[in-house]
């Protein structure tokens, strides 16, 4: 019983953070808090400076609250995926 509880954590931790096949982290963050009310916008739809500004309106018109690390998770998606494999940027 340990031993597979053990082994569980140890697959979860290979399988946290690097992107694989399919969805991102920061678009299944994506998807679960943006996509509610309006259609999937593409992140090629804007670029990172107007996402950050999109994402700071749909905060401050109350449309979403994000948590620090989701907002992150979204913006990395959002500015492109190949970003997301440097740590984010302090902005
Ligand atoms: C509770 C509903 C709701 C949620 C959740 C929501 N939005 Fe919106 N969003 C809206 C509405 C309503 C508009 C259009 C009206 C407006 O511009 O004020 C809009 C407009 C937009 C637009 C169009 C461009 C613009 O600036 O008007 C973008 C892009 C967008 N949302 C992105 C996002 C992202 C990214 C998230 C997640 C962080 C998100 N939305 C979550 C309601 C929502």
């Amino acid at each position: 019983m340990r031993l597979a509880a053990a082994l569980l954590l140890a697959l979860a931790a290979c399988s946290s953070g690097r992107p694989r096949a399919g969805m991102s982290d920061g678009e299944r963050t994506y998807r679960a808090k943006c996509t509610s009310c309006h259609r999937v916008y593409e992140p090629a739809e804007q670029t990172p400076a107007q996402w950050s500004q999109t994402l700071d309106k749909m905060e401050a018109l109350k449309k979403v609250t994000l948590a620090a690390e989701e907002r992150a998770q979204i913006l990395q998606y959002l500015s492109g995926d190949a970003q997301a494999a440097a740590p984010a940027p302090l902005r």
